[in-house]
């Protein structure tokens, strides 16, 4: 039974705050869970409650969220089962009563819903993976790793935001993830041969001023094959351009860069030259969140080939991934936690995605914490892909640290295979 839940207010990887929730039971067994924070959000995500009081951290406090979990949450929980997951996240929303999570923000109600898994996992005697995936949770997850980071996500000439590294063609996780360090390693390397900086951005990726978007791609070929690694067959690229944060009255601009206004059908022309020219097997959010028709465009023309992940268009709202199923919109999810604000309702997601044969990538946030909840929740959903972030920062290697962990404690029984049927790109 919960015998306590309290909230206090931390700092996340960009220093601002956010709430981690402790539950304990009456066996003395005591967790926490700690809740990220976006900078480039949907516009549809659950409401993420913060102070507005200007006097403290700019507004950005969470006090009231913490506030609402230790006043208005504990008394309901306290006393409850934590194993009944499905309940206590229906009694999270029914408290709170609006369609958004306005009332109590999702922050706080997302930080509960964390910890009560958790705590249930421990009680159960079961590692978090094994609690919420049961027997059959043993697939490790691909990582996309987004080693060149631009848009709202560094102060540079790059205007999409995330270059990823998918290394597909290893064979185990712990030797994708050596792929993609070794990779990182030397995309420094030939930065730094060419007079760019290697400071990096909010999810560790390089954020150099380049030239061009296009150049990113150059850099990131040249380096897999100067780590060694054969492009498309061992390590693939993703990109995540976030379009939603450079469109505006109906163009998308290229400002950062200098590239001018692009229309819909320019950025799916954009897209296609890309995909012939670099081994790209993944784009997410190439469009506006309310470019629906840009995304179906492109689903239909370059959905065979590549994988088309909606992020700000779904918000893991299962209301907006069912219209995005029925449209046609895409062929994968990115799945986030904090966007929807429980895991019962994240879990139901997936499950649409399932039921539709999509595939879905579990997701970070670009504001992290040292909590590794998500690299659990990846192998529990067993969908194969995991996006959190670069080789380096330790909000980010909390969770693939984690995942190597995982992998040694299902020893032979781990699984690792790549999500994609790979064409040899390789002439
Ligand atoms: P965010 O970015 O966490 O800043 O929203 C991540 C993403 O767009 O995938
Ligand atoms: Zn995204």
């Amino acid at each position: 039974r919960i015998s306590s839940i309290t909230a206090h207010e931390i700092l996340d990887s960009r220093g601002n705050p956010t709430l981690r929730v402790h539950v304990g039971l009456d066996n003395d067994i005591r967790v926490s869970a700690s809740v990220p924070s976006g900078a480039s959000t949907g516009a549809n995500e659950a409401v993420e409650l913060r102070d507005a009081d200007k006097s403290r951290y700019g507004g950005k406090g969470v006090l009231k969220a913490v506030a609402n979990v230790n006043t208005l949450i504990a008394p309901e929980l306290v006393g409850r089962d934590p194993v009944r997951q499905a309940d206590i996240d229906a009694l999270l929303l029914a408290l709170d009563g609006t369609p958004n999570k306005a009332r109590l923000g999702a922050n706080a109600i997302l930080g509960v819903s964390m910890a009560v898994a958790r705590a249930a996992a421990e009680t159960s005697r079961l590692p978090l993976y094994a609690y919420l995936g049961g027997p059959g949770a043993t697939r490790l997850p691909v990582p996309m790793m987004n080693i060149l980071n631009g848009g709202k996500h560094a102060d540079n000439s790059v205007d999409f935001q995330e270059f990823m590294v998918m290394p597909v063609g290893a064979p185990s996780f712990a030797e994708a993830l050596r792929y993609g360090a070794e990779t990182f390693h030397m995309l420094a390397k030939i930065l730094t041969k060419k007079g760019y900086a290697t400071s990096v951005g909010d999810e560790g990726g390089f954020a150099p001023n380049l030239k061009s978007n296009e150049e990113a791609c150059e850099l990131i070929v040249e380096a897999i094959e100067a780590a060694g690694f054969a492009p498309g067959k061992d390590i693939a690229i993703a990109l995540d351009p976030a379009a939603s944060s450079f469109y505006a009255d109906g163009a998308y601009h290229l400002a950062k860069s200098g590239q001018g206004l692009k229309s819909s059908d320019d950025m799916i022309a954009l897209y296609q030259r890309w995909i012939d020219a670099y081994p790209i097997v993944s784009i997410e959010d190439g469009f506006d969140e309310n470019d629906w028709g840009g995304f179906a465009k492109q689903t239909a023309t370059q959905g065979g080939r590549i994988q088309i992940v909606g992020d700000d268009i779904f918000v893991t709202n299962p209301v907006f991934i069912q219209r995005g199923i029925t449209e046609k919109t895409a062929n994968a999810v990115l799945i986030k936690l904090n966007q929807i604000g429980t895991v019962s309702e994240t879990i139901q997601a997936i499950g649409l995605c399932r039921e539709a044969g999509w595939r879905y990538v579990i997701s970070h946030r670009s504001g992290e914490t040292e909590d590794a909840f998500m690299a659990d929740f990846a192998v529990a959903m067993g969908g194969g892909q995991i996006k959190t972030g670069s080789a380096c920062r330790s909000e980010r290697i909390a969770k693939y640290n984690r995942l190597l962990e995982i992998e040694g404690e299902l020893g032979a029984g781990a699984v690792f295979k790549s999500p994609f049927e790979l064409p040899d790109r390789r002439q």
